[in-house]
């Protein structure tokens, strides 16, 4: 039965099943396809998500659509005002389902009074006196990533250095730590969050009953190492402001241990492969753009004592935004409709999931001018409300950003400004991972 719309309001999918199922139709309000009908998984399996959601969002003249996700209607965002409302919260909560293995009863999967009380438990460790460690930090480990790369005369794949680089800024920054890297930060590590977050995007799609019968086992040896990197990270790791925190609550019985780890986890994982993605993608565009870089490499010899003093890098900046609009590292927010409410033209039931896409926002003709075009100085101004959320909005924003907008700028004109880059296997590839990857990325530098 379909639901009452107003006047201009476009009813929403009905819940029944009906055969044989219509090809369905992006926007369409018409009945649902029968649940072996894939609907618009089939152009998704083959085009990518983030590049059919962009295709169908500028079909749909940037309006918000439906699609089917087998026999389940997602709506899709693609206005700015009913990102804004999503974000907000409100009739909306995020849909934290499948995201339990990677964040179990951390921070990214409260809502309500627990979430308020543990982001205000972790606030001082990204603000102020609380983030001021991480400047030196920061800025040896640039120093020493370019001391590396110094030598290097041959084309190389720089992923894993870049994360590597941003697993040491968040381990010695958070957990007061620098863990072997052979044994925690490079192959295991990347291999128990891949397999975790494949997890994490495979439910996202598909019923997670189909998805935990296949690879249970691989998340369970994927969580147990992990788990125990954490455990360590919890016991070892130095007096920082972030696990004083933590074990502060710990011993005041405010949570478990047990959710202690899931904290530690969760800021690995939140904190570590988003800021390297966000790096890999600038790197490409110093190279892409080598004849616009000479304001960033102007800025590479400011010497920083304290971290707001980043906001004097402007054109670092602004390169940093210009990137994560094209390539903003985490693409998706997924939140589903607490109650029934009215989102745009539509008439959303309560458990409705809606996806609000940043990189279909970020990427619309109707809201940027030449938005494929790269073009730093479109930031000399602040973008229109909920036209860009690389950090998303509202409550949730990103709890990192500071650190991220710190780590960055620095990188960046650091980078820029000891070497030239050059893409010898051409641009790389957009690949949706835990974070939006570059694939096929290889660089050549010589040093300026
Ligand atoms: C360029 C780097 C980064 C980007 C693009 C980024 C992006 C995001 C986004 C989009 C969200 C919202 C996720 C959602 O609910 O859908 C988020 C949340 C979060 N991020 Fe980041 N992030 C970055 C770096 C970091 C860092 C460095 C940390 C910490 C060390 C961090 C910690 C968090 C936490 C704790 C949340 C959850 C906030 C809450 O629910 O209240 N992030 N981030």
């Amino acid at each position: 039965m379909y639901l009452r719309a107003d006047a201009e309001g476009v009813p929403f999918p009905p819940k029944r099943t009906f055969w044989p199922p219509p090809r369905p139709r992006v926007g369409s309000s018409g009945p649902r396809p029968h649940v072996r009908d894939l609907g618009h998984l089939r152009p998704i399996l083959r085009d990518g998500m983030l590049e059919s959601y962009r295709k169908w969002a500028i079909e749909q003249d940037g309006k918000d659509y439906v699609i089917w996700a087998g026999p389940t209607p997602h709506l899709v965002v693609a206005e700015p005002s009913s990102a804004l409302q999503v974000v907000q919260g409100g009739a909306f909560v995020r849909n934290v389902g499948p995201t339990e293995a990677l964040f179990g009863k951390g921070l990214l999967r409260l809502e309500g009074k627990p979430w308020v009380d543990r982001r205000t438990l972790f606030a001082d460790a990204f603000r102020g006196k609380g983030l001021a460690p991480a400047l030196p930090i920061i800025q040896e480990e640039v120093a020493r990533l370019i001391h590396d790369w110094s030598p290097r005369r041959e084309a190389f794949k720089p992923n894993r250095d870049l994360s590597s680089f941003m697993f040491r800024v968040l381990s010695r920054f958070l957990f007061g730590i620098e863990l072997d890297e052979q044994r925690y930060g490079g192959q295991p590590l990347h291999r128990a969050l891949a397999t975790l977050a494949t997890q994490s995007v495979l439910e996202h799609l598909f019923p997670p009953t189909l998805v935990r019968l296949r690879t249970q086992r691989q998340v369970e040896e994927a969580r147990r190492w992990l788990d125990a990197v954490c455990e360590m990270i919890y016991e070892k790791g130095g007096n920082t402001v972030f696990l004083g925190a933590l074990r502060g609550a710990v011993a005041r019985q405010q949570f478990p241990r047990s959710t202690a780890i899931d904290e530690i986890r969760s800021f690995l994982i939140a904190g570590h492969e988003t800021s390297a993605t966000a790096l890999s993608w600038s790197i490409a565009q110093l190279a892409l753009h080598d004849d616009q870089t000479e304001p960033v490499v102007a800025e590479a010899s400011r010497t920083l004592s304290q971290p707001d003093e980043v906001n004097g890098l402007v054109n670092t900046l602004r390169w940093s935004k210009e990137t994560m609009r094209l390539y903003p590292p985490v693409p998706l927010h997924v939140a589903q409709a607490a109650k029934r409410t009215r989102l745009g033209r539509f008439e959303v039931p309560a458990g409705t999931r809606v996806d609000v896409c940043s990189y279909v926002l970020h990427r619309l003709p109707q809201l940027w001018h030449e938005p494929e075009k790269f073009a730093p100085e479109r930031f000399s101004s602040s973008p229109a409300p909920g036209t860009w959320m690389p950090f998303l909005l509202g409550p949730h924003t990103c709890l990192g950003l500071k650190l991220a907008m710190l780590e960055l700028p620095l990188a960046i004109a650091g980078l820029a400004g000891a070497f030239r880059f050059r893409l010898p296997k051409g641009p790389p590839k957009v690949n949706l991972r835990l974070s939006l990857h570059p694939a096929d990325f290889w660089i050549a530098l010589t040093p300026r």
